[in-house]
């Protein structure tokens, strides 16, 4: 049996090797290469989302927690650009996560 030893947590086995996780973000499909994060995954689909701590060139701190979106299945809203994607995650970007609804109630009062 091939192994290729450690590869950052998000990859390939020696089946994986060109596998590109299909994906559904805000009714979109779209196939992205595997350890793309959900955030770069909609920017290839045009989905803008707001970012703060994150940047293309730096490593992904995943603490201000204003990227999040919600990916049915998952329990709580997940930080988009720390997130990897996997196949058929349905992603939903439009909407404000529950977190997000809960802290806006709880300020406005
Ligand atoms: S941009 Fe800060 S947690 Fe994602």
């Amino acid at each position: 049996m091939t192994s290729f030893g450690w590869s950052g947590g998000f990859a390939a086995s020696a089946g994986e090797i060109g596998y590109m996780p299909k994906v559904t973000i805000d009714g979109q499909e779209i196939e992205v290469a595997a350890g793309t994060t959900i955030l770069q995954a909609c920017q290839q689909v045009g989905v803008e989302i707001a970012h703060f701590c994150y940047h293309e060139r730096l490593a992904i701190a995943g603490n201000c927690r204003m990227c999040l979106v919600e990916v049915e299945k998952s329990p709580k809203p997940v930080a988009s650009c720390a997130m990897p994607v996997a196949e058929g995650n349905v992603i939903h970007t439009n909407r404000r996560p529950r977190s997000r609804r809960a802290t806006a109630s709880w300020k406005c009062c």
